[in-house]
């Protein structure tokens, strides 16, 4: 059981989407294409054919769920803007329409009590900008800076949190590297490239969105998975160091010392792209806080050809519907890590959850019993941190609503509340009702029986 004396007050209870994931409406109000309309459109790019067209149409619904939010009880909501929404090409003029759906929207918050968590990027670049070679050029890096200063001149009065980026280690290599996501490239060098200008990015748009909002806390999201070596034979330990330094290490060393590990460096060689002088310091630029993302662990083993270190499902222990295992005290590991290896005194959790095979029951419920325990369990782990001392502020769920689960398209369900996908309906799950009680009791609000 989570121990609630654990979280203070004024700890923010939150819950977590994105904008190409929920929002739907690709053709309203001026919207331009994003790489995940055309990675979508391309056959056998999404496991079950889908796209994120409709998704939830939170564009359309998004009272309704304010609504929900605020029957839940949250603190603050962290949401994304879709960057073709704000400027279809990507860079030049600015489509009012698009940015007045988020200033709806954060009014609609702020009167429901709701905190904004706007973030900025969660994967959706402009088509046009990736046309022109996307994240591994400098250009596109540029470019977010344009679309950073119009998002903060139109809703940097009354948004008090802001976030860069969500896992820019998911964009850069899920994207360039490996060909899972879009625009699906298998490129170690563009991957890298792509890293490099995310968080270049990343670092000009701190101090634009700064001069935008000046009271404002501004922020980063980053993805951590603790890598632990299949057996410990020094060919494995090595492998879970190398799969730890491209994923975790690069990140995390450049955002919060301003260089690059030497032994990765060292490792990539040639395929590192040119770093000018002076950007390490723009990607350090100090932070207000630091989110964190966690949902699992790896396993690695030496690949037996000298190649990238290969995975290995987990040898014991649960699994969720995504096939990733149930590993609460990773939670921990990685909030600890943050705070003790790097230094960072603002952390939030800002994404944990889990996707199970929800249904529908005969009383039209959705007895979610085993997200419940996820979240228990990797919340304890949060309050054990705190106790150690670990300055953990907030924590959001993933996901307020089942949404388009990337390449693995709806048939994952990561919500607090189920949407019927036919109908739009929205059905809070029972694990809905578990954290709205748990937001009430960390409040002292005595609940009836
Ligand atoms: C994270 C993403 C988020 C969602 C969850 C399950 O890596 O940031 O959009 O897909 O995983």
């Amino acid at each position: 059981m989570t121990p609630l004396s654990s979280f203070p007050a004024n700890f923010v209870w939150g819950a977590a989407t994105s904008a190409y994931q929920t929002e739907g409406a690709v053709d309203a109000d001026g919207r331009g294409e994003s790489i995940w309309d055309r990675f979508c459109a391309a056959s056998g790019s999404i496991k079950d054919g889908t796209s994120g067209a409709v998704a939830c149409d939170f564009y359309g619904k998004h009272r309704q769920d304010v609504d929900l939010m605020r029957s839940l009880g949250l603190d603050a909501f962290r949401f994304s803007v879709s960057w073709p929404r704000v400027l279809p090409a990507g860079r030049g003029p600015v489509n009012a329409r698009g940015l007045d759906f988020y200033d709806r929207l954060v009014d609609e918050l702020l009167a429901a009590g709701i905190e904004p968590y706007v973030n900025l990027f969660h994967w959706d670049l402009p088509q046009p900008l990736q046309d022109g070679g996307g994240w591994p050029l400098r250009s596109t890096a540029e470019a977010f800076v344009e679309y950073a200063a119009a998002v903060g001149e139109r809703l940097g009065d009354r948004v008090g949190h802001w976030i860069t980026h969500n896992e820019p280690a998911c964009a850069s290599w899920l994207g360039y590297g490996l060909g899972i996501h879009a625009p699906a490239h298998r490129s170690t060098s563009e991957a890298l490239a792509a890293a490099h200008h995310l968080l270049l990015s990343h670092g000009w748009a701190v101090g634009e969105l700064r001069r935008h909002a000046p009271r404002a806390e501004v922020g980063i999201v980053i993805d951590s998975w603790p890598v632990y070596p299949w057996t410990d034979s020094p060919e494995d330990v090595a492998a879970a160091s190398l799969a730890d330094g491209t994923m975790n290490r690069w990140f995390f060393d450049a955002l919060f010392r301003g260089e690059y590990p030497a032994d990765m460096l060292e490792h990539f060689g040639r395929e590192v792209p040119a770093i000018e002088r002076g950007d390490l310091a723009v990607i350090a630029t100090p932070l207000d806080f630091v989110g964190a993302n966690n949902y699992s662990r790896r396993f690695v083993r030496a690949s037996p050809d000298g190649g990238a270190p290969l995975d290995v499902r987990a040898p014991s222990g649960e699994l969720t519907a995504m096939g990733w295992e149930i590993y609460p005290a990773g939670i921990r590991e990685v909030l600890t890590r943050l705070h003790r290896e790097y230094g960072i005194r603002s952390l939030f959790v800002a994404e944990n959850g889990a996707a199970f095979g929800d249904v529908r029951t005969h009383d039209g419920a959705i007895h979610d019993l085993e997200r419940i325990r996820y979240l228990d369990a990797y919340l304890a782990e949060v309050a054990a941190a705190m106790a150690d001392g670990v300055p953990v502020r907030g924590y959001f769920v993933w996901s307020l609503l089942d949404n388009f689960e990337w390449a693995e398209g709806y048939s994952k369900r990561f919500g607090l509340v189920f949407v019927d996908y036919p109908t739009l309906e929205r059905i809070p799950k029972d694990s809905f009702y578990w954290y709205r009680d748990l937001i009430a009791r960390t409040r002292g609000v005595t609940l009836a029986a």
